[in-house]
């Protein structure tokens, strides 16, 4: 070997003594190593989509595998887009975002957005489930009590109930020896409400039908009082709620009372986006007060009556039964909307509204 030729003098590779870069070493590592899975769900609520978007690349981030830009916009095209079909096909959807690692030499995670359509039915199912009627739902509503009160005698004053649910109001009217029609869409609540029936001995008459089908007609000049005890709050759309009014006027006879519960705001205060889909998604949407005064304009009712209905069913109802019905408060003070802090109170409030069929049809 030449003694210049320095081919191989270089010194050798300096071993790597340095505890924490060898530490580092084996962390960069350690994602091939790992093998991660999980899921999250959210309620398909469209006006929430760059929430849930930024919501999963927080969690991207704490997997070690942030979104770049295009792809995170990649992500919230998706995001949107599977909220609208969800909240579309029913207000129970829910966005499901599942990831996992892809094996290989470079770790990867995959991501999936997929909407899973609950129906009214599986959420009524899972409701009863949680709130078993027998249970909660034992006691009519004070101010139904009262309404029927007016009616003078009850053989001749029969009552149509709307959204009859398990029936606890449809029941107690039966009991009360009016002739009773409950109208219920929804199977499983349909079930239950025949159960209840049963049990209970009284005579009710039930039929499962959505109120605003078309082919389903009312009997004209019929009902002594017609009741929507929890219904408003499922319709989201003021020609909709407009279209049932309209349904039910002609079938009050003149003098008949209209009597349902509604969230309406403080006057002036109009829900936004969100609120909307909120109160969609949680049964209880919140009407402007505008949007309720447009769904009833021009009909042949008389608004006799608007009372907090908090307030109302508070002082009227027995202590038994408001030890028997906690979920009411909780309701009825719309927190179930806003939970605000202790010295704020929401914009609505939950509503009595009594309208007395007026002899002009
Ligand atoms: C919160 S529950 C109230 C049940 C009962 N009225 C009560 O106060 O205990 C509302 C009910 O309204 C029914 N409902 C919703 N939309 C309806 C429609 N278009 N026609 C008839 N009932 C409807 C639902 O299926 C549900 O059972």
């Amino acid at each position: 070997m030449a003694p210049n030729d320095t081919s191989f003098s270089a010194a050798p590779p300096t071993p790597e003594t340095d505890p924490e870069r060898l530490e580092r070493a084996i962390l960069s590592r350690l994602l091939s190593w790992q093998t991660m899975r999980g899921e999250v769900t959210f309620p398909c609520i469209p006006a929430l989509a760059d929430r849930y978007t930024q919501q999963v690349q927080g969690l991207a981030r704490t997997l070690g595998q942030p979104f770049d830009a295009a792809a995170l916009e990649r992500l919230r095209t998706l995001v949107a887009q599977r909220l609208e079909e969800g909240y579309a096909a029913s207000p129970y959807s829910q966005l499901l975002v599942r990831y996992q690692t892809v094996p290989g030499p470079e770790p990867q995670l995959s991501w999936k957005v997929e909407t899973v359509v609950v129906s009214s039915e599986q959420q009524a199912r899972h409701f009863l489930r949680y709130r078993p009627p027998e249970v909660h739902d034992r006691y009519p509503d004070a101010k139904v009590e009262a309404i029927a009160a007016t009616l003078g005698d009850p053989e001749n004053a029969p009552i149509l109930d709307v959204g009859a649910g398990p029936g606890r109001n449809a029941i107690a009217l039966a009991r009360r020896g009016h002739p009773v029609v409950a109208i219920e869409p929804n199977g499983a609540m349909a079930q239950q409400l025949r159960t209840m029936v049963e049990r209970s001995g009284q005579t009710v008459q039930i039929l499962e039908r959505n109120i605003l089908d078309g082919e389903f007609d009312l009997a004209r000049d019929r009902y002594g009082a017609i009741l929507l005890t929890g219904v408003v709050p499922y319709f989201d759309q003021v020609d909709q709620l407009r279209l049932l009014f309209q349904k039910l006027a002609p079938a009050l006879r003149p003098g008949g009372l209209l009597l349902f519960d509604a969230f309406v705001g403080v006057e002036g205060w109009v829900p936004t986006r969100l609120v909307r889909e909120w109160g969609r998604v949680t049964d209880a949407y919140p009407l402007a007060m505008s949007e309720l005064a447009a769904a009833i304009a021009g009909l042949p009712l008389v608004l006799v009556s608007d009372e907090d209905a908090l307030a109302y069913e508070r002082e009227h109802l027995s202590p038994e039964a408001r030890q028997a019905r906690p979920w009411f408060d909780r309701w009825a003070s719309a927190s179930r909307l806003f939970q605000l802090p202790g010295d704020r109170v929401p914009p609505v409030s939950l509503r009595w509204r009594v309208y007395e069929r007026s002899s002009q049809s």
